[in-house]
């Protein structure tokens, strides 16, 4: 098989299927991923309206042998060539940490933790077999810093920054590259019932096709981005003030800006 392979979880709704569709539109055979069936056949119809080719089936992240046998299946049918996995399946719990359910904890930390530890683990191999691979994960800008209020959704992309950051070392010597993406709040149905302090403050201004544009630029970077080896991409000028502010500034003083921007219209 000729062209390019990409693999996205996440793939039926939101960011992931503009991810999905972008990458038929360049070519990609796209495996697309997802416990949404419904989303993924319509996304199935979409790219081959395109005139693309895509491979969609079920996966539940947090399962780590359906991750495996799906990997084997859509590598089956690419001769084994796996040139971009995207993590990019996740849930967003809003709110007091003390208020929510222990289990809804819990469930967030399993999908966004333990689902991109499950896709890059099971990927290995086929990363390993391609020349020039890239395994992409979904950050954010949560990230930079602790969030209120979204606290435990904060620290599984802080997780999501640190395998990035240590697996691009590691993996280096095979050949694989790793990318994280960086948005602030993107208009999809993660963020339609969110109000927090930094909604309220810094607004919902990013759309998905922003965040699929700047994965699509992860996968292939241009010069400068390949010659200073870019890890962290982040989306939309917000974001990059924020994480170019706490690379900066003292500790206290990125604390003191995270605490005021949390208390937003409050
Ligand atoms: N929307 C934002 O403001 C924002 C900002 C920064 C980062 N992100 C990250 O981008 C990614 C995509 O977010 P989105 O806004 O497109 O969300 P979304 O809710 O629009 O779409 C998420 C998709 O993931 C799927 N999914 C959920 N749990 C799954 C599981 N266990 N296994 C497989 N698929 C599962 C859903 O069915 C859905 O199709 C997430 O990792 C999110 O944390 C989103």
């Amino acid at each position: 098989m000729a062209s390019k392979t990409v693999f996205i979880t996440g793939a039926a709704a939101g960011i992931g299927r503009k991810a999905a569709v972008s990458f038929a539109r360049k070519g990609y055979t796209v495996g697309g991923y997802d416990i949404d069936e419904v989303g993924l056949k319509s996304l199935k119809d979409e790219i081959e309206d395109l005139g693309g080719t895509a491979v969609v089936g079920h996966l539940n992240v947090t399962d780590a042998d359906e991750f495996a046998e799906r990997l084997a299946e859509f590598t089956a049918t690419t001769g084994g060539r796996l040139d971009v996995l995207v993590n990019n399946a996740g849930i967003l719990v809003a709110g007091k940490f003390e208020e929510l359910k222990i289990a809804t904890i819990h469930r967030e930390i399993d999908i966004n933790t333990k689902g991109v530890a499950n896709g890059l683990h099971a990927a290995f191999p086929y990363l390993k077999a391609t020349k020039g691979s890239v395994a992409i994960s979904m950050a954010s800008a949560s990230a930079i810093y602790g969030q209120a209020e979204l606290a435990s959704y904060s620290a599984t992309k802080h997780y999501v920054r640190a395998i990035t950051e240590a697996l691009d070392i590691e993996w280096g010597s095979y050949g694989i590259r790793l990318a994280a993406i960086w948005p602030l709040y993107v208009q999809t149905a993660m963020t339609e019932n969110i109000k927090t302090g930094t909604t309220d403050s810094l607004g919902i201004k990013l759309g998905p096709q922003d965040v699929a544009d700047v994965i699509v630029k992860a996968a292939e970077p241009g010069l400068y981005s390949k010659l200073t080896h870019q890890i962290h991409w982040t989306v939309g000028t917000q974001t990059a003030l924020l994480a170019m502010g706490s690379r900066f500034s003292p500790i206290w003083l990125t604390r003191l800006v995270n605490k005021r921007l949390a208390h937003g219209g409050h």
